[in-house]
């Protein structure tokens, strides 16, 4: 007897794909604010509270905490909260700090100049880490907000896993394209004539053996290349499309002083800002782990 539980991320398992999306769909969230949970004291979490949590983030892939710490700026609160969600293993990123943690708020020396993470530019659609090699790439994303910024430096927010969804209901072979493992290449990250690290190329969509469905991304148009495979551009011009039009599953919103996002790494995108004396402050945890039991 076979009991394998087929993945309704597999293009060949049409009814396990049907059986999946019908739950996806069924109560999903249709704006930010049913993905807020009120916390009291985020380091020490309720088990109400982190049930409700983990409860969308099961459903969404991602939810928000919106606790009392303020304008705390101890970095415990979002390590203490990481851990309480199963996630352990940070990436020590090249601008992070010493503990892995990193502070993004704006930064002009030497070793963060040229990084758009530390200006106050907007930054486009993307999951973190699409960059890293394939083995390290970054399941899990904490953010949480010390200070907002006085004007600006809201997250668009969206579910890989919508986009994956109707990416598949418009054409199967989309998806199929976009995940060969050479269909987005980072060329090398060459400063002063030395590689700081080599191109990276790899799926866009990834099946992980535990079967989670993994998405690696980025619409910017400058400095990436996509492979020459069949649908690919069309695929890829698609994914775009979805992108930018907007529907019940688009979240934005501004994370305000003790709020975080957790989240298996989403989509997300960063607007423009303005800090105007009182400097924005939001600190950023990438794990190698997603979040338990989802
Ligand atoms: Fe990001």
């Amino acid at each position: 007897m076979n009991i394998a539980v087929k993945n309704p991320f597999d293009l060949d398992q049409e009814s396990a794909y049907k059986a999946w999306r019908e739950a996806k769909l069924k109560d999903y969230p249709e704006s930010l604010g049913d993905l807020v949970v009120e916390i009291k004291d985020p380091r020490n979490l309720s088990d109400a509270e982190y049930q409700e949590i983990h409860r969308l983030c099961r459903k969404a892939n991602m939810a928000i905490w919106a606790g009392l710490s303020g304008h705390d700026s101890d970095k415990n609160i979002i390590r203490n909260l990481g851990r309480r969600f199963g996630l352990e293993h940070l990436d020590h990123n090249m601008c992070a700090d010493e503990d892995a943690i990193t502070s993004l708020t704006v930064q002009s020396d030497a070793l963060h100049q040229g990084y758009i993470p530390y200006t106050t530019r907007p930054i486009a659609w993307h999951t973190d880490g699409y960059y890293n090699l394939l083995d390290h790439q970054i399941h899990g994303l904490l953010l949480h907000c010390v200070n907002p910024a006085a004007e600006g430096g809201e997250n668009d927010l969206l579910d890989h896993e919508i986009v994956y969804l109707l990416i598949r209901d418009k054409n199967p072979d989309f998806i199929s394209a976009l995940m060969h493992p050479r269909a987005m290449t980072i060329p090398a990250n060459i400063a002063d004539g030395k590689e700081l690290r080599p191109a990276r190329s790899g799926p866009v969509f990834a099946v992980y053996p535990d079967g989670h469905l993994h998405m690696r991304y980025t619409d910017r148009t400058r400095s990436i290349e996509w492979g020459e495979i069949p649908l690919l551009d069309e695929a890829v011009d698609f994914l775009k499309q979805t992108l930018r039009t907007s529907t019940a599953w688009h979240y934005r919103g501004k994370l305000q002083a003790g709020q975080g996002l957790v989240s298996n790494n989403v989509l997300h995108t960063r607007s423009g800002f303005e800090d105007h004396g009182q400097q924005r402050l939001l600190y950023r945890a990438r794990y190698f782990d997603r979040i338990k039991e989802t």
